[in-house]
């Protein structure tokens, strides 16, 4: 989703303070960005100053600017296209008609055609195609009534210098006009002032010496300050290079206490050290990830198990990657904990809360704790009176302050779109939980560590060179299916979502119960078929289904304990219990990641796909 930084203080190199910014969100995902900064130059000894705009489609980068751009105020925005193609022009920041006001923004504008038709009828000219740009002329339009005002009422004919209340007041009245979920940036170039609104979309602000900062998240303001702000919604602030005030949207009421979070953790945003992507090195990543957590889980881990334990039942709710892992807690819990929980995903459970009581407990599973879906669901969960716990990647995430309690996944900063690291850490937690609450975690400790070596014997050149030579065959077909029974079902599905959103292939996974009920009428000579086949209940049934995609054809690759004839290709995990899922589902990211490279595919960054999905 769109990556937002502000920057105003002593420091004169805004321009790059706000590049670097955008390029610690550059994880978000984006297809084009911007920059907005003011700039001073001099006509005949005269001060002019104006807001000078770089935006580019593509990657962050190829800025130069002359020695004399000094600039200590500016904007920076990547855009992840919601409303308007993916053009220069429709690129953020946007000016209004003065171009002395410029704006950044995250979100989607409802109503937007109706405030545009009432703005041009005004006399507004528009640029872009986007929603975006009706909110900059919105605040304009107010800006210039309130000065009028001002000085009608004042009876002044020279306008004072503004301490930026004027502007803030004209952005207030604009924000509430707005329909949907949004954040906006806006600096004024008179008042000096930058004024940001929030209802929705997640906007934090970092307090400096003489500076401060604003950004879509902690992980960009980290290096500059450790006292952030996360803004609530229906909360408008303005910052100056010396103040930071907050205010009410809906009655422009001060807030008196503005409480700033000290932040105690620091997310090293990782290199990719000596691999070749972010995706690559999370994936190696997750065999240390696991033992962390083996060894010293988050502190909360036993709370979650107390409220689950008293919990009168309990809601496993989460989207995409985060979606597969609670459909898996289903699993896990019955098997383990002979326990009833209940899944859905995230942007469905708002439609099922109404059997929510005060009794219930409601578990969120998020990397990023700001998945959109995620978060409106839970917001209706505690209307019910719910108690919320997140399962969450990102501290001080919109989710970790909506939720009663957290349960940190301390995987590291995951920066690949394609989550690998999170979602085994999620496994992980949920096989611990399990065993805690029948009061046998050394035995999820046991095996769980028993998964890293399984998942060791597959991350070594041997097995990748198998898998690659696999995705060459793969790369030459347009589908292809994936099947799991029981614990497996879960890890085929995931599996799927790695190959699609990774390699652009499409890959359905399905419970192999069901390949009879319609699948198998799609298999034909060739068709790739992958099995997961752990040394469970499942293995006989899902064998059987393997053989039925063969006889009509298909090409089966057997991801199991031990080989079998009917594999035409075989790759091997090593039995490991319950925890077998996670070497199966590393297993289904390399399939992902190697069908991408073999695709000429990026899979950090994949196509119209973001980190994290903070609009509806
Ligand atoms: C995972 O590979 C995807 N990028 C996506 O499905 C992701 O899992 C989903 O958007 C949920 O994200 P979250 O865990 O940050 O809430």
């Amino acid at each position: 989703m769109c990556g937002i930084f502000g920057y105003i203080g002593k420091k004169n190199n805004a321009v790059n303070i706000v590049l670097d910014g955008l390029k610690t969100l550059e994880y978000r995902g984006y297809d084009s960005w911007g920059i907005a900064f003011t700039f001073i130059e001099y006509k005949a000894k005269k001060e002019i100053k104006s807001i000078k705009i770089i935006k580019k489609t593509g990657k962050i980068g190829g800025v130069v600017l002359s020695e004399k751009v000094r600039s200590n105020f500016a904007l920076g925005h990547t855009r992840w296209a919601t409303h308007g193609g993916v053009t220069k022009i429709n690129a953020h920041p946007h000016l209004d008609c003065s171009n002395k006001i410029a704006l950044i923004h995250n979100g989607i504008i409802e109503n937007y055609d109706e405030i545009k038709n009432e703005l041009i009828s005004n006399g507004h000219n528009f640029r872009s195609e986007t929603d975006t740009e009706v909110a900059v002329h919105l605040i304009e339009e107010n800006y210039n009534k309130l000065k009028k005002q001002k000085i009608k009422n004042k009876k002044q004919k020279v306008r004072l210098r503004d301490d930026g209340s004027t502007f803030l007041e004209a952005v207030r009245l604009a924000f509430k006009r707005f329909a949907g979920l949004n954040a906006i940036i806006v600096m004024d170039l008179d008042s000096r002032s930058i004024v940001a609104a929030k209802n929705g979309s997640p906007l934090v602000l970092g307090k400096g010496k003489d500076e401060n900062y604003l950004a879509s998240d902690s992980h960009a303001l980290q290096r500059h300050t450790r006292d952030l702000y996360y803004m609530e919604d229906e909360e408008i602030a303005i910052v100056k290079r010396n103040k930071i005030e907050i205010y009410d949207v809906k009655d422009g009421n001060k807030k008196n206490k503005v409480n700033f979070h000290r932040l105690t953790c620091s997310y090293k945003l990782d290199g990719k050290g000596s691999f070749s992507h972010h995706m690559l090195k999370e994936i190696y990543d997750q065999p240390k990830i696991i033992n962390q957590i083996i060894r010293n889980p988050d502190k909360s881990l036993q709370k979650i198990v107390q409220l689950i334990k008293k919990s009168y039942g309990t809601y496993l709710v989460g989207c995409g990657t985060a979606a597969y892992a609670c459909l898996e807690g289903t699993y896990i819990f019955s098997k383990i904990a002979k326990r009833h929980i209940n899944y859905s995903v995230g942007s469905e459970f708002g439609y099922l809360v109404n059997y929510l009581t005060n009794k219930s407990l409601v578990l969120a599973l998020s990397q990023s704790g700001e998945t959109i879906d995620v978060i409106e669901a839970i917001k209706k969960a505690k209307t019910k009176g719910a108690t919320i716990g997140a399962m969450v990647n990102v501290y001080g995430s919109t989710l970790c302050r909506l939720s009663d309690h957290q349960i940190y996944l301390h995987a590291g900063t995951e920066q690949a779109v394609v989550s690998t690291k999170a979602f085994t850490a999620k496994l992980a937690y949920l096989i611990l939980i399990s065993f805690s609450i029948i009061d046998k975690k050394d035995e999820g400790i046991n095996l769980l560590s028993k998964s890293i070596i399984s998942v060791n014997d597959i991350l070594n050149d041997e097995y990748i060179k198998k898998i690659s030579k696999l995705v060459k065959y793969l790369n030459r077909y347009n589908n292809i299916y994936i099947i799991g029974r029981g614990l497996s079902y879960p890890i085929a599905l995931e599996s799927a979502l790695k190959i699609k959103e990774a390699s652009y292939i499409h890959a359905e996974g399905f419970a192999a119960g069901e390949l009879k009920h319609g699948v198998i009428a799609l298999i034909e000579k060739g068709t790739p078929c992958i099995a997961f086949l752990p040394n469970d209940e499942t293995y006989g049934a899902s064998l059987a289904g393997a053989m039925e995609m063969k006889a009509r054809g298909g090409y089966i690759v057997g991801i199991s304990y031990k080989p079998h004839e009917v594999f035409d290709c075989y790759l091997p995990i090593r039995d490991c219990g319950i925890a077998t899922i996670i070497p199966s589902a590393v297993v289904g990211q390399l399939l992902g990641f190697l069908l991408a490279l073999e695709r000429g595919i990026n899979p950090d960054m994949p196509r119209n796909l973001a980190k994290s999905v903070t609009v509806k």
